[in-house]
């Protein structure tokens, strides 16, 4: 099974929810049998590493992000992968233009598996650093609730 968390820069909510995922993952035991990564609809911060201030919050619960670097969606993601979850309304529209036809990937938003169908992870990168702690939190309950999900699934 493959997770890919997909937000607009790939430097502050996708490799949170890459970071938090993959923890969750080990500790529910599923390590080998989930691979998950993190892309950005947009290029403007390929090749970086997440956003210093969504490290910083990260790192607070355990969670190092330091070794992650942007990269942009695919089409090829697609096929690639089972799950494309998008963190707002806008990356899910971008995702669904780039789609292929031929894609049989479930791509929708991530919060929906928190139990609150259509609701957003807010962008944080404008914001003060409450807004990276809001996305943790909104973050940390939906890997809880994909796990439930993926649990049936697999
Ligand atoms: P992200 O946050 O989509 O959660 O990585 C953003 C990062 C950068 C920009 C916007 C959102 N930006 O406009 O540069």
């Amino acid at each position: 099974m493959k997770v890919l968390f997909v937000c607009l820069g790939n430097i502050c909510r996708s490799p949170t929810a890459e970071g938090v995922f993959r923890r969750a993952i080990k500790q529910a035991g599923l390590a080998e049998q989930v691979e998950i990564d993190s892309c950005g609809v947009g290029s403007w911060h390929l090749g970086k590493a997440p956003d210093a201030r969504a490290q910083q919050a990260a790192l607070l619960r355990g969670i190092d992000l330091s070794g992650l670097r942007a990269r942009q969606l695919s089409e090829h993601d697609f096929t690639e992968f089972d799950y494309v979850l998008g963190m707002d309304q806008d990356n899910l529209r971008a995702m669904r233009d780039l789609k292929p036809t031929n894609s049989k990937a479930h791509v929708g938003l991530f919060l929906d598996f928190a139990g609150t169908p259509g609701a957003e992870v807010p962008d944080p990168y404008y914001g003060g650093d409450e807004g990276f702690e809001n996305v943790l939190n909104m973050i940390e309950a939906a890997s809880d609730g994909l796990i439930q999900h993926l649990k049936r699934a697999l």
